[in-house]
């Protein structure tokens, strides 16, 4: 089937192909009782058109060049995982909305292009610490996100099903299809940044300072174009999508060798990354990355060491390609100052060039006492501040956020200007995963990151 010798990113490029992965061991995999019907579903899968194109993964990658060099800002956020019921006009339009208005407080405060990256349109799987979940003496397999299998616990919903592998590209495609549309007929102009308004922006203890901005914005625009005595095209704003590239029979259904570049694509994102779990020098989610030619993200933790990071740059980038390996540091606020800055010296030793990207999310995820799952405000800033602050100290840069966020009024995260309590997540908890920063959260945040992240007056 992949008769051509691939030309790849390894040293090594004839032993690498889409599904040379399966030699390794491959961890958060589902199984698939029926093994032809998972070969007919990737065959299938195989045939369909790409998602995105390689002329927008190659644009990205040099956007994502630019950030490492200090020239540009990259926002990535979205939902923890996305799930199909929720592929939904009002949900999309939501989401565009947030990180637009997001991008436009960061564009103002920072002064520097930001590039745009959804993680959505196959954010559908999740890692989970078991491969079993146990309920009144009952053990069936763990919900892997619905990509996988169905939540309700019954044996026939949680069995991996191939067939939802077609499902969750049809969502992606729709997903895109609509952002596409939104996007080209002018949705993100910032003639009309009054297009992103949420219903609920206006009772936010955000939204004057928002609108304010907003003005600045229009009336600069309309400066520059009466002295240039044409319109600028601002409506050309570019939007990417990312996820997280666990489930690697789906990845590697739509990985193509695309001869007028020669190199391997992997078709369903532009910007896939590999989850801290996975991120195994000799695991079968490195094989498959280091063959695709995306611009591709690693997860970070406090349990990486500096060899396993210097292993990744070189296996994942050997050639030192400008753009193509963001390294996404979580740590947690308590263990940032211990880990980032040996980390940003291992890098350092290498010669090779990274994007710095700061997730202040994962490394500062508790529980209540109630059983929620949740996420201080005042952590997750005091991760990034401190991000900001060792990257600056050590000379290096951080390029760029990785949130996960919602346009919806949920109460997942505690704190943020209206002084979210514990007692007030139960009000609107909808997350089944990861909590998420609410729309007045998110701003927030990126006002903190626009004002370099002094507390408000
Ligand atoms: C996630 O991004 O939702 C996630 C599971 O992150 P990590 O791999 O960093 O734990
Ligand atoms: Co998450």
């Amino acid at each position: 089937m992949y008769s051509r010798a691939p030309m790849t990113q390894t040293n090594n490029p004839t032993t690498w192909h889409p599904a040379s992965w399966q030699t390794r061991e491959a961890s958060q995999q589902p199984l698939y009782k029926d093994s032809a019907r998972l070969e007919e579903t990737i065959a299938q899968l195989g045939k369909l058109p790409p998602l995105v194109t390689s002329w927008e993964v190659e644009a990205l990658k040099s956007q994502l060049a630019a950030a490492q060099r200090g020239e540009a800002f990259l926002l990535q956020g979205g939902d923890c995982a996305e799930n199909f019921d929720e592929c939904s006009s009002d949900n999309i339009v939501q989401k565009l909305k947030i990180l637009l208005q997001m991008s436009l407080v960061l564009v103002v405060g920072l002064k520097k292009p930001v590039i745009r990256v959804g993680r959505m349109a196959g954010q559908y799987v999740k890692p989970r610490s078991a491969d079993e979940e146990i309920r009144d003496g009952k053990a069936l397999p763990s919900y892997r996100g619905d990509l996988v299998n169905r939540l309700p616990f019954t044996a026939e919903d949680r069995e991996p099903d191939p067939a939802l592998m077609l499902r969750g590209y049809e969502r992606a495609a729709l997903t895109l299809n609509f952002v596409r549309s939104l996007i080209d007929g002018g949705f993100a102009d910032l003639h009309h940044p009054e297009n992103w308004d949420l219903d609920f922006v206006g009772k936010s203890p955000m939204s004057a300072e928002y609108h304010k901005l907003v003005q600045s914005v229009s009336d600069s625009l309309e400066f520059f174009e009466s002295v240039a005595g044409d319109a600028l095209h601002t409506h050309r704003v570019e939007f990417y999508t990312s996820h997280e590239g666990l489930h690697l029979p789906y990845e590697q259904a739509q990985t193509r060798f695309l001869p007028h570049r020669e190199r391997w694509y992997n078709l369903t994102t532009h910007f896939p990354w590999i989850g801290m779990r996975t991120a195994d020098l000799d695991g079968a989610h490195v094989e498959f990355f280091r063959g695709i030619s995306n611009p591709i993200g690693i997860k970070i933790g406090t349990g990486a060491s500096n060899e396993q990071l210097q292993g990744l740059i070189h296996l994942l980038n050997p050639c030192n390609e400008p753009g193509r390996l963001a390294l996404i540091t979580r740590f947690g606020a308590k263990h940032v100052d211990e880990h980032l800055p040996r980390m940003i010296q291992a890098v350092r030793g290498t010669g090779s060039q990274v994007l710095w990207i700061c997730d202040p999310m994962h490394g500062n995820t508790e529980t209540t006492a109630k059983g929620y799952k949740t996420r201080r405000f005042d952590n997750i800033v005091a991760e990034l501040q401190a991000a900001f602050r060792i990257h600056d100290e050590a000379g290096s840069y951080l390029g760029g956020v990785h949130l996960e966020l919602t346009g919806e009024n949920v109460t997942e995260c505690i704190g943020g200007a209206r002084g979210l309590k514990e007692s007030d997540l139960a009000r609107a908890y909808k997350s089944q995963v990861d909590p998420r920063l609410n729309y007045e959260q998110a701003m927030e945040v990126a006002m903190r990151i626009a004002g370099q992240l002094n507390s408000p007056e």
